[in-house]
């Protein structure tokens, strides 16, 4: 029998006790052990849970009892979450935790923990909530060397994106309802503005090239200067509009950043709706592999909290290698330098466009109805840019243009 504590009783601590429960047999039976929740740490009261009798307020009780051999973190955040996480490492528990700040900022460190205890720190529910993305990419896929990464990392912004343009839900209501679905973060404001998708990328990409992407490395840029008229007039042009984590190799390097893109409607990224995430990792002997799947919420994040639980159950004396390297060496490149085709509104008129840009695909306003909020902006020119980098797009907009929204579009360049 193995003893478990959950540390932090929240949307994904709670999700990882009840599927613990309800799946108990299936469980017991892959992991080759019973597996029982000792503790439960919350420093607040849940009268009449059913699992009240083990919840405790003290963490001294945890890290102190020497049955308790996993640890789940799901307290979220930098704070304590990191301060207990090492100790735990630091005593010679395993740890699972699907708290992508953690891992995106100390991850090297907490591996380095494990390491010398000879433990497993696991995280394969930070990123992409229920969606096998870790163990893909680093055991599946290691024979590759990896191009690219680029995905819907964030359940909580494409839920927003896909409210607002399939049912023309205000974003402040698409927003509410996804927090009441349990896929915002306690401060939402990580998810809109895109630190959330980036912690992610961030974990990704250290894991594909093998040294720690730290966020504050990486450029990002969230969802707030999406319009829905932007919305209208990519669709015109074949477009959704999707917010992506992306990071490519460039000789020795990377770049990585966070932006919302046109995602052409030819690409499985754009069927990949409100809370669902979809990653694609570019191997240069597989090719493309697409994972999509549910990528925010109580059982789905739970799902990968509880196989990591087994696969730590199965290998309570082997370490899983799951991390990078702790050199610091910074790999990032500024990802201005990457060349895309770019989606530009303006009040410009389009013979200045064409004059700056030479030729470009104009974006036809099919809805010219004063009344709506597209036929408000109804002076305003869409297009999009042939291939050049984002440099040169600033150089062309300083030329008398000013963008009201610019965005990439998702491409092969
Ligand atoms: N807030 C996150 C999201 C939760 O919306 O994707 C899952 O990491």
């Amino acid at each position: 029998m193995i003893k478990v504590a959950v540390l932090g009783y929240g949307v994904v601590g709670s999700g990882v006790v009840s599927l613990l429960n309800k799946n108990a047999k299936h469980i017991s039976k892959n992991a080759g052990q019973d597996i029982q929740v000792k503790y439960i740490l919350d420093i607040r009261e849940f009268p009449n849970d059913p699992f009240e009798k083990i919840f405790v307020n003290d963490f001294e009780t945890i890290i102190h009892d020497p049955e308790v051999t996993i640890v789940v973190e799901a307290i979220g955040g930098t704070g304590i979450a990191y301060d207990y996480t090492q100790r735990c490492l630091q005593a010679g528990k395993h740890v699972i935790t699907s708290n992508k700040e953690l891992v995106a900022e100390h991850g090297g460190e907490l591996m380095r923990h494990a390491q010398e205890r000879d433990v497993n720190f696991l995280f394969e529910a930070s990123v992409g909530g229920g969606i096998p993305v870790i163990r893909p990419l680093v055991q599946c896929m290691t024979a590759n060397i990896i191009g690219e990464i680029y995905g819907i990392l964030n359940g909580t912004t494409n839920y927003i994106l896909t409210n607002m343009e399939q049912n023309g839900t205000s974003f402040s209501d698409a927003l509410l309802e996804a927090q009441q679905k349990g896929y915002a973060e306690a401060d939402p404001t990580a998810d809109i503005e895109g630190f959330d998708t980036c912690r992610k990328i961030c974990i990704l990409s250290s894991l594909a090239f093998g040294q720690h992407i730290s966020p504050n490395q990486v450029p990002t840029e969230g969802i707030k200067n999406v319009k829905t008229s932007d919305m209208h007039y990519a669709s015109t042009l074949g477009y959704e509009i999707k917010l992506l984590g992306r990071a490519r190799a460039v000789n020795d390097k990377a770049a990585v950043y966070v932006a919302p893109h046109l995602v052409n409607k030819d690409n499985l990224l754009s069927i990949v709706n409100y809370a669902m995430n979809g990653v694609v990792v570019r191997g240069n002997a597989v090719g493309d592999v697409v994972l999509c799947g549910a990528g925010a919420g109580k059982l789905p994040t739970a799902s990968a909290v509880v196989a990591d639980i087994i696969d730590a159950v199965k290998h309570l004396h082997t370490r899983r290698w799951i991390g990078w390297s702790q050199d610091n060496v910074n790999i990032t490149i500024d990802p201005n330098q990457l060349e895309s085709a770019w989606y530009i509104k303006t009040d410009a008129s389009k013979e200045k466009v064409e004059h700056e840009f030479g030729t470009v695909l104009f974006a036809e306003n099919k809805n010219k109805t004063p009344t709506t909020s597209v036929g408000k902006e109804y002076n305003e020119t869409a297009f999009i840019t042939g291939v050049m980098n984002g440099n040169k797009v600033d150089e062309l907009l300083s030329r008398g243009i000013k963008a009201l929204s610019r965005f990439r579009v998702l491409g092969d360049h």
